[in-house]
């Protein structure tokens, strides 16, 4: 029989994509043989002070465009901002009971994100989008987030404590929950860090995490009041309609705008619930919850506010600090988790303190990064915001891969240290990143330097062959060294 006559997906050709696809395969084979689930576990409850309460709001945005691009297929604006989705995750009162279902760890309908994961992989078509579907059904399609949706947001105490670990608590008035905006990776959605955010939630901040429309995530719904929907998938170049001069680097650009735009609508959403406009908001909001939004006035610290994200999320925080602190964008401090080493120039300009984080795999893989070694230009970004005045920290967590802080290390712990290599234990490796970033609240909140934060710099330069140092205190070694530190008074 001649070769070509032979279906090509019987074809083998050893592709990374082909061979990706077979280890799926054979592992599912395996789960199924041996009556093992494929998914080793759900996600593990929250072990703050708080029961921790969650709410997804949408909310219209008056159609602002960042860019004119279109799509070739129906001539249709690719950045346009209809409206904005995030889902708040917040400390709730205790012993609060929902009468709503949880949310789906991947959100309803499944089949959209599926979709964006085959385009992901440049294979979408009828055939390949329901074997998606399905496999994704199977893996994580039960999944829920264990927050409680829709209960009441808990009073604030008289003079609101952060939780400091360890020693006393700091005083820092009543100013409200601190908030911190988060936005994340490329191939992401809201849902994906859900056990970070919901962890500080049950420590005592509100966390808004984004869902960007710019193409970058799998899929997403945009839904209205009036009960239109429309779905946006990944989109790269050769789906918009534009010449040679727009190239990769202008796409990335466009993007970056439109979830910059992105952030200020969240931002001029929680300002509108923290200003008394809780019912509008909830009345407004296609997906139904926020029924309690009204008693959220006044509670937000939206003064304050803390920006955060991870991968391209974090090149897009660094991008929102730039004049920051604005209207717009009231942000005072900044969390910076792999800056993204393939999606654009990372903005120096930031005037704010600044924690910035590398996993271990990040900083170990050298990389070039516009010339010069992407380790390199981050520390060298860090340094300039002291130079400023601003404290600013660089570190790296030992044993961490780039996933480390999602959620997909929870959930599938073997099939991602195998594919990514992390050797910490996957739920220290969350809590890693939440005990740091709590002391980095207490930093931009009380201006006090506690625990890692406290400590000089251990290693100017990241060294793949020891842990932290020893003038560290035990519970750091083995998980940090810090790259730079302000200077200490
Ligand atoms: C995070 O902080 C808590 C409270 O101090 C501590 O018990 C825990 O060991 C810390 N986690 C890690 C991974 O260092
Ligand atoms: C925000 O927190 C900083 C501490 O970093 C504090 O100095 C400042 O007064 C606060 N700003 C506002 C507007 O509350
Ligand atoms: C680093 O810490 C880990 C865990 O404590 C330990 O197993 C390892 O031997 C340490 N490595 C070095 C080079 O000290």
């Amino acid at each position: 029989m001649s070769r070509s006559r032979v279906p090509p997906i019987l074809r083998p050709r050893l592709t990374p994509k082909y061979i990706a696809s077979s280890v799926v395969a054979i592992y599912v084979l395996y789960c199924w043989l041996w009556g093992m689930p494929l998914l080793s576990s759900n996600l593990p409850a929250y072990t703050g002070p708080h029961s921790v309460g969650t709410i997804d709001i949408e909310s219209p945005c008056d159609g602002r465009k960042t860019s004119d691009v279109k799509f070739k297929s129906n001539g249709q604006p690719a950045f346009l901002l209809e409206t904005v989705l995030f889902s708040v995750y917040y400390p709730s009162i205790k012993g609060a009971k929902s009468d709503k279902p949880k949310h789906l760890w991947v959100p309803k309908p499944l089949s959209i994100t599926a979709e964006g994961y085959a385009k992901f992989a440049h294979i979408s078509n009828f055939l390949t989008n329901s074997i998606f579907t399905v496999a994704l059904w199977g893996l994580a399609g039960s999944i829920t987030i264990p927050a409680n949706v829709d209960v009441p947001l808990r009073e604030i105490a008289p003079s609101f404590e952060f939780t400091e670990h360890g020693a006393g608590k700091p005083e820092v008035g009543n100013d409200g929950f601190p908030v911190i905006v988060f936005s994340h990776g490329m191939a992401s959605s809201r849902t994906d860090y859900t056990h970070f955010c919901g962890e500080l939630a049950s420590r005592g901040y509100i966390v808004a995490a984004i869902e960007h429309r710019d193409g970058s995530g799998p899929g997403s719904m945009v839904m209205d009041i009036d009960g239109s929907e429309r779905a946006v998938y990944h989109f790269g170049l050769g789906d918009l309609d534009v010449d040679d001069s727009f190239d990769t680097p202008e796409l990335k650009q466009a993007q970056l705008d439109f979830r910059q735009a992105e952030i200020e609508e969240t931002v001029r959403v929680l300002k509108a619930i923290n200003d008394g406009s809780g019912t509008a908001i909830y009345e407004m909001n296609p997906r139904k919850e926020g029924e309690h939004l009204a008693s959220w006035e006044g509670k937000l610290d939206m003064t304050n506010v803390t920006m955060s994200g991870h991968s391209y999320g974090a090149t897009g925080a660094l991008q929102a600090l730039k004049g920051a602190p604005c209207p717009e964008r009231p942000f005072h401090g900044g969390l910076i988790l792999d800056p993204g080493k393939s999606s654009g120039p990372l903005n120096h300009d930031v005037d704010v303190p600044v924690l910035v984080i590398h996993s271990n795999s990040w900083s170990k893989k050298h990389s070039v990064f516009f010339g010069r070694p992407h380790f390199d230009v981050v520390k060298d970004l860090v340094v300039d915001v002291n130079n400023r005045g601003k404290a600013a920290w660089f570190m790296t967590s030992l044993g961490t891969s780039h996933p480390s802080v999602t959620d997909a290390p929870l959930i599938e712990p073997m099939l991602l240290s195998w594919t990514t290599g992390s050797t910490i234990d996957v739920y220290d490796g969350v809590d890693v990143y939440v005990n740091v970033t709590e002391e980095f609240m207490i930093f931009q909140k009380a201006h006090r330097r506690t625990g890692l934060l406290a400590l000089d710099v251990t290693h100017p330069d990241y060294d793949s062959s020891t842990n932290g140092t020893q003038e560290m205190p035990q519970a750091y070694q083995r998980y940090w060294q810090i790259h730079v530190a302000p200077e200490s008074t």
